[in-house]
């Protein structure tokens, strides 16, 4: 049943290029987002005045990049929250708010308690889950399927990945009702693109990947850093690795490193950097220079042929160039497998980390 792979954990890592593809099915048209079964909440987005987020784990980042998506291309400011914080605040919600509430399990109690809530002020919300008739389905005004198919591995994979994938769609889908931006036909191109992607380069990534592996699994912890989009990114990077390798790491904001972090860095505590070529890669570069200053050892992973990151940095892994927000998804799967060789480098089951549930029913 793994489909002659060690753990369901590499396996559901492989499929991504189809899970992407069937995320993606159907919903381009004419090279803009299609989702009919949005068509209920138009009206709603239209006259959106408050546009929150609220997920948890692993959802939660996917949600990150969506927020920024949207900030970028849809004019809107978003507001972001775990729900387990989203669910006792004291935010104003209305009939004007929208909810995007973000749920692999569509069974998370945290999630569908904001949910509840907000449902209760009149808000409208707009569920993106796995499950189909799963609680948060039942429960939302409407409902994006990842259509990702069963994920075994308790650490989220392919479905991090297929959420990204409709996330975009569904940013671009209220961009173009709020506030259409060229770059979104650019952007919508090349992820129809992302699948090939993937799959052209999976195999040989592994190999690498596990190579590199063998250079850190034995480091006991590990500073993910990022800007941007490059953050969510880091902080997606430093959740597989912890909670299948049980490696201590952190994922910071790079500006954020002088206020306090990198004063834990020496040779012992090495740096992940996430370095898309965008407008922030600059800003990463010197961040990285000062964690080289306290002679940690760096891995990057950046954009094919970036000869200025490749000349500060310990290793590499290269990825294609895409446009910016694309970033985070062309990147997940090498995290996603860096943090799968180093467990089983250590001798853990990545399928079945310690402590954790493959989805959180109780608060
Ligand atoms: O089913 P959900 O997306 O609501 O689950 C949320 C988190 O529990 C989940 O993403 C968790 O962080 C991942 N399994 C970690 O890999």
């Amino acid at each position: 049943e793994k489909g002659g792979f060690p753990h369901f954990m590499l396996k559901e890592i492989f499929e991504e290029p189809e899970v992407l593809r069937n995320a993606l099915a159907g919903r381009i048209k004419n090279g803009r987002a299609n989702l009919p079964e949005m068509e209920n909440v138009v009206p709603a987005i239209k006259r959106a005045r408050n546009v929150h987020i609220v997920a948890c784990g692993t959802s939660f980042h996917a949600g990150l990049v969506l927020k920024r998506f949207l900030e970028d291309y849809a004019g809107l400011t978003v507001e972001i929250d775990v729900a387990s914080e989203f669910r006792y605040r004291n935010i104003h919600i209305d009939e004007n708010t929208i909810v995007i509430a973000v749920s692999q399990s569509g069974e998370t109690a945290d999630t569908l308690e904001g949910v509840r809530r907000v449902k209760v002020k009149g808000g409208t919300v707009i569920a993106v889950t796995n499950v189909v008739g799963s609680t948060l389905a039942r429960e939302s005004d409407v409902v994006v399927y990842l259509n990702a198919g069963p994920e075994i591995g308790v650490a989220a994979t392919k479905t991090y990945v297929s959420q990204l994938a409709v996330l975009f769609i569904i940013g671009a889908y209220i961009s173009h009702l709020r506030n259409e931006k060229d770059e979104i036909r650019q952007i919508i191109n090349e992820l129809e693109g992302m699948p090939t992607i993937f799959e052209g380069t999976l195999s040989t990534m592994n190999e690498s990947i596990l190579q590199l592996a063998k250079e850190y699994y034995q480091y006991r912890h590990f500073m993910y850093i990022g800007r941007g989009y490059g953050y969510p990114t880091a902080l997606e990077g430093a959740l597989k690795l912890k909670e299948i390798s049980y490696i201590h790491a952190s994922a910071y904001q790079a500006g954020e490193l002088k206020h306090g972090p990198i004063a834990l860095l020496d040779r012992e505590f090495p740096v992940f950097a996430i370095v898309p070529d965008d407008a922030l890669k600059a800003k990463v570069l010197s961040n990285i220079m000062e964690t080289r200053a306290r002679d940690a050892k760096v891995v990057a992973i950046c954009t094919e042929g970036d000869q200025e990151t490749g000349r500060i940095v310990n290793s590499r892994i290269e990825v294609p160039r895409v446009s910016d927000p694309l970033y985070p998804l062309v990147m997940s799967p090498y995290l996603q497998l860096f943090a799968y060789h180093i467990a089983v480098l250590r001798g853990n089951d990545p399928d079945k980390p310690r402590n954790l549930a493959k989805s959180v029913t109780v608060e």
